[in-house]
């Protein structure tokens, strides 16, 4: 039975992860550890760094008991008996595969750490998303120097979402545990499953071969993803003929076969893993010659840059084909719901873009405005922050509504109305309002997949 775990990276993953297993496992000793000594002050105030619902509910409930925090990260590997490794592992941006590949320079130097610091046996599980067959080349590394200590690395993919992870991680779908075939790897997998089966259904505990899990992180976003774009390349036609994209995707919905989920057309796609873990996909497919399985795969992520691109086009044709000068108001930064994250959020591009055409920018957000000051950081003047949506509304000719945040559907529209220049209009890039009601207020509507409710 596993006593001490230690968990390195203290991010969106780890956090949440580990503070819900010191929770299910209070007999158990984990360790949180990370690079960043501000983001482990933070978590160890009890004050988590990152927005999450309900997360620091959790957090306070084995702080300091089962549940400790160290920017130590060196120190805190000998006693541990199983380390996870959920350090980030963004695209290359440089070098082969640069835009495409993982950059696996965090993890490497984590696993050589492991390797110099472990004192005993260790079970290493891999959090962080990886390319396939990185745990067998881990396993190398560790088997690379003979310190006493023996190593079995497991893949554990983590499927929680942004926004709902407390509840992702108390209620999985599944949890997938890749290890290898031989008698130790099975013991070390076996470890891993008593671990969740404290909390977690056994039979929704899937074990599977290493290469078959971390696979099925990649496919599983890429399905996601691909989701995405397939209902926002519809939410183009229907535009164009009178179709409603909401009806269409309630009516492909109820196929039982398809599913009701991920079928919202956006304004596009964000977060930290579909377009890296789609490229990443891209990339293996290249790296074994299967060019058109990578061509595939890649035009999801082609979709949602046109997506994005294309909601601009709107916008601009819409308002009389100039944006100079006039100022836009952008409800909404971070790229769901929920969070604070802004990593890919679709925002990004968007104010770009609306930058580039001189537009004035004024992003307003309830929870990612830092996120939008450091991804706008090189703007210049023309791009102002506010938090409240009232005041970020005041002589915008233009509201473009990126996030679907809830607040955003409980505002008094007509108050935000009569703040903004004429003609106003309301450009919905989450189909969050009713755009009658905002039409009947005096807007020109433009919602996603739907047709414009235009007073002009
Ligand atoms: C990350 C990856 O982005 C994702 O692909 C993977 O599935 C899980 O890990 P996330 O937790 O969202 O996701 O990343 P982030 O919030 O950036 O957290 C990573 C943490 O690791 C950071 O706090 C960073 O300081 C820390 N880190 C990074 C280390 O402790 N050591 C390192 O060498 C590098
Ligand atoms: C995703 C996966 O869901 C999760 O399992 C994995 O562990 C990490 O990546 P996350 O990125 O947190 O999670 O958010 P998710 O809810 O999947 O949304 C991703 C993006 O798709 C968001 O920008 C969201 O707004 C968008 N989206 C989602 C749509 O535009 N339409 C939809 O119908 C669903």
């Amino acid at each position: 039975m596993i006593r001490n775990i230690l968990c390195i990276g203290a991010g969106y993953v780890g956090g949440p992860t580990m503070a819900i297993i010191a929770k299910h496992c209070p007999d158990v000793r984990v360790v949180v550890a990370d690079i960043n000594a501000e983001r482990v002050a933070a978590w160890q105030s009890g004050v988590a760094p990152i927005y999450e619902p309900g997360l620091e509910d959790v957090l306070r409930m084995s702080l300091g008991r089962n549940l400790h925090f160290t920017a130590d990260v060196e120190g805190a590997i000998p006693d541990a008996e199983m380390i996870f490794v959920s350090v980030n592992t963004p695209t290359k941006t440089f070098g082969q595969g640069a835009g495409r590949a993982a950059d696996l320079q965090h993890w490497e130097k984590t696993a050589r750490s492991i390797l110099q610091h472990a004192r005993g046996d260790t079970i290493v599980v891999e959090k962080s998303t990886l390319p396939v067959r990185t745990a067998e080349a881990m396993e190398r590394i560790f088997k690379s120097r003979d310190g006493g200590a023996r190593f079995q690395v497991l893949s554990n993919p983590e499927f929680l979402a942004e926004g709902t992870a407390i509840e992702d991680l108390e209620h999985p779908d599944r949890v997938l545990i890749g290890g290898a075939e031989t008698p130790d790897g099975q013991a070390a997998i076996q470890e891993l499953v008593d671990l969740y089966a404290r909390w977690v259904p056994r039979d929704r505990i899937l074990t599977t071969n290493v290469w078959s899990a971390e696979l099925s992180k990649l496919a599983a976003n890429a399905f996601l993803a691909q989701r995405v774009s397939s209902i926002n390349a519809i939410s183009a036609l229907c535009e164009q003929t009178g179709a409603d994209v909401q009806e269409v995707g309630r009516a492909i919905g109820t196929d039982h076969r398809i599913g009701p989920h991920f079928l919202r057309a956006s304004v596009g796609f964000g977060g930290s893993c579909f377009e890296k873990d789609i490229l990443n996909l891209v990339y293996l497919c290249e790296c074994y010659g299967l060019e058109e399985v990578g061509r595939y795969w890649e035009a999801v992520v082609t979709m949602n840059q046109y997506q994005k691109r294309r909601f601009v086009q709107r916008m601009i044709h819409a308002m009389f084909n100039t944006l100079a000068d006039k100022q836009i108001t952008v409800f909404g930064f971070a790229f769901k719901a929920d969070t604070g994250d802004t990593r890919q959020s679709p925002a990004i591009q968007v104010c770009r873009e609306l930058l580039g055409e001189r537009a004035f920018v004024c992003v307003t957000d309830p929870q990612a405005l830092d996120g939008a000051r450091r991804d706008l950081a090189d703007a210049g003047p023309r791009v102002s922050f506010t938090p409240d949506p009232y005041e970020a509304a005041r002589g915008a000719h233009a509201i473009a509504l990126l996030t679907d945040w809830r607040e955003y559907r409980d505002l008094d529209y007509q108050r935000i109305y009569a703040r903004m220049e004429r003609p106003a209009f309301f450009f919905d890039g989450r189909n969050l309002l009713d755009p009658e009601k905002l039409h009947r207020i005096g807007f020109n509507v433009y919602p996603i997949g739907l047709p414009e409710r235009s007073l002009l």
